[in-house]
């Protein structure tokens, strides 16, 4: 036992925890997904687990994923891109929500399981259901040897290397950029596509040194967490694509801080999250800049003009992201103009790629928030209590 605990401490390195240590590893570990697969000179990906089945997978009539947790989200995070490259129909499911329903699947569905561990029991339920219904099944897993990766067709490994903390870090970045790797493919024989497919391939060669960058924001998410840590609850906004990192940072935060955070769709605020805006309740808004820059705008004006006081996850030398203070009641001239207003609010400004690469960046500073708000609280975030790694059981 006491080996046992020496070994991980050595494992760990110069990090507290192995969460930790695994959202620092991420520079490296998206590499480690894209090694021998993505060419940046020809602009071409190659997944051998998939070549023999791409064609097939082009005609299917549908694209179904499924997965649990953090890697459900990775779906979400990819969703928007695979119906925009392929122009197949996609659904992303929920294992055991789609096990609940029991739903109508065909031979000419593709069916993608995406699992860090490869053996959790809703997804492998949901594999059997859609083999038995003579669906292509694609796995992408981390698991080597997994059961889930024995079970199906085909697939991909997301080869992130071991994740030992809990709450899933550098498997969610390794999920989501195989899954773009699968969009990629999928849409190499599409000459309309092709600019679209090059500007993302460019930005996946630059998206480690940007990881890289937005680590070095760590001293001041802790520092900022450190404000938060006596409040009960928070919300996440984000919309679009930043909707799939709204979810799973909110997710991060509960799992290991127990804080009731909830990741909200911006555009689904006026439909019932905004009645629990005040001053008090904390928010963070994710409003990097992407196509839907003027409804992030709107979305920000709906809180604070709630007197809510949003904490930014913005685009480094971004647009201004809050009007200026109204005139009267003590207001100076200054305070009415918005980059004035916009200082007395906290901001992480991150390094800009593609649009549907952003989630990248925006959901390491969640992670490191959910991190400290753990520590900060007193609790062990590699153990979370009453969560489990891998979920064997139905
Ligand atoms: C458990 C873990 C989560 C994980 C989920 C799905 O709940 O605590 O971190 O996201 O299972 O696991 P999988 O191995 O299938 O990705």
């Amino acid at each position: 036992q006491t080996i046992e605990m020496e070994l991980q401490q050595i494992r760990k390195g110069n990090f507290d925890h192995f969460m930790l240590k695994e959202i620092f590893e991420q520079p490296e570990s998206i590499v480690n997904t894209m090694r021998g697969r993505v060419n940046f000179e020809n602009k071409t990906v190659k997944l051998g687990g998939l070549s023999n089945y791409i064609s097939a997978i082009r005609r299917s009539r549908r694209i179904v994923m499924i997965a649990c947790g953090t890697s459900y989200h990775s779906c979400l995070a990819t969703r928007d891109l695979f119906e925009e490259l392929t122009d197949i129909p996609i659904s992303v499911e929920i294992a055991s929500y789609f096990l609940d329903r029991r739903p109508p699947l065909f031979r000419d569905d593709t069916c993608i399981f995406v699992s860090q561990s490869g053996e959790t029991a809703d997804t492998i339920l949901a594999l059997k259901y859609c083999i038995e219904r003579g669906a292509m099944c694609v796995g992408v897993v981390n698991g080597v040897g997994s059961a889930i990766s024995r079970q199906t067709l085909c697939g991909v490994h997301i080869n992130a290397g071991p994740e030992i903390g809990v709450a899933s870090t550098k498997a969610y970045t390794s999920q989501y950029i195989t899954l773009v790797m699968i969009a990629l493919s999928l849409s190499e024989d599409r000459l309309s596509k092709q600019a679209r497919r090059n500007e993302i391939i460019d930005g996946l060669g630059k998206i480690s040194t940007q990881l890289e960058e937005v680590l070095t924001l760590n001293d001041k998410i802790q520092a900022v967490s450190e404000t938060l840590v006596e409040k009960p609850k928070m919300l996440i906004l984000g919309r679009g694509y930043q909707y799939a990192t709204a979810l799973e940072g909110a997710l991060k935060i509960k799992e290991i801080s127990y804080i009731l955070a909830e990741g909200i769709l911006t555009g689904e605020l006026k439909h019932g999250p905004l009645a629990l805006v005040d001053e008090d309740i904390p928010i963070i808004m994710i409003a990097t800049k992407d196509k839907l820059f003027d409804k992030i705008i709107n979305g920000i004006g709906q809180v604070t003009a709630r007197s809510g006081k949003p904490i930014f996850i913005a685009s480094q030398n971004g647009p201004t992201l809050v009007e200026g203070n109204k005139k009267g009641n003590g207001v100076t001239e200054s305070e009415t103009d918005p980059k004035t207003a916009e200082k007395s609010y906290v901001k992480f400004e991150v390094p800009e790629t593609v649009d549907c690469l952003q989630g990248l960046l925006n959901v390491v500073i969640l992670q490191i928030f959910g991190y400290w708000m753990a520590v900060k609280k007193g609790y062990n975030p590699d153990h979370p209590r009453n969560l489990a790694k891998a979920v064997t059981t139905e």
